[in-house]
């Protein structure tokens, strides 16, 4: 009998984001963490993949859960990263280079729409390293990002 193994999608938030809820509701809604992280894992089940969440405020500690997927998605277990880096997107060449130094597909993805906020706002490091981008449709985008990466 063949043993069927569930592939796996890492949901990586990177700084402020633990403050969902609160944090700017005109912004990003009143949905909490522990709600986005919910969804996720419903949305991982409909698709019968195994979501696993993990949120810091450090860029150090991003950067090692993406060379981790990078690990992960060469043994086969990974399908990719959907990643919310936070005010990372705006200054972080480490985090484009560790996904492109891990080979990671990461769907980039914003809950608000980055490009009709302040200038500092619109420039992404990590879009370049993307494999695609979600912006601006709320929290229902981490629902979008876990379908893009099920083939
Ligand atoms: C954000 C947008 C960023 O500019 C901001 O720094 C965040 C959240 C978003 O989800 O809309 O922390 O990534």
């Amino acid at each position: 009998m063949a043993l069927l193994i569930m592939k796996k999608i890492l949901v990586l938030n990177g700084p402020n984001l633990n403050l969902l809820g609160t944090r700017e509701p005109e912004q990003y809604g009143r949905d909490t963490l522990a709600d986005v992280e919910r969804l996720c894992k419903e949305t991982g089940a409909k698709h019968g993949v195994e979501i696993e969440c993990r949120q810091s405020n450090h860029e150090g500690v991003l950067i090692d859960w993406i060379q981790e997927a990078g690990r992960e998605v060469a043994a086969g277990n990974m399908l990719g990263v959907v990643m919310n880096p936070g005010a990372y997107t705006h200054t972080s060449i480490a985090l484009h280079d560790a996904i492109k130094g891990a080979s990671v597909p990461v769907i980039e993805l914003h809950i608000s729409n980055v490009h009709a906020r302040e200038e500092f706002r619109h420039h992404s490091y990590i879009s370049p390293a993307a494999r695609g981008i979600i912006v601006g449709l709320g929290v229902k985008g981490y629902t979008l990002a876990i379908a893009a990466l099920v083939p």
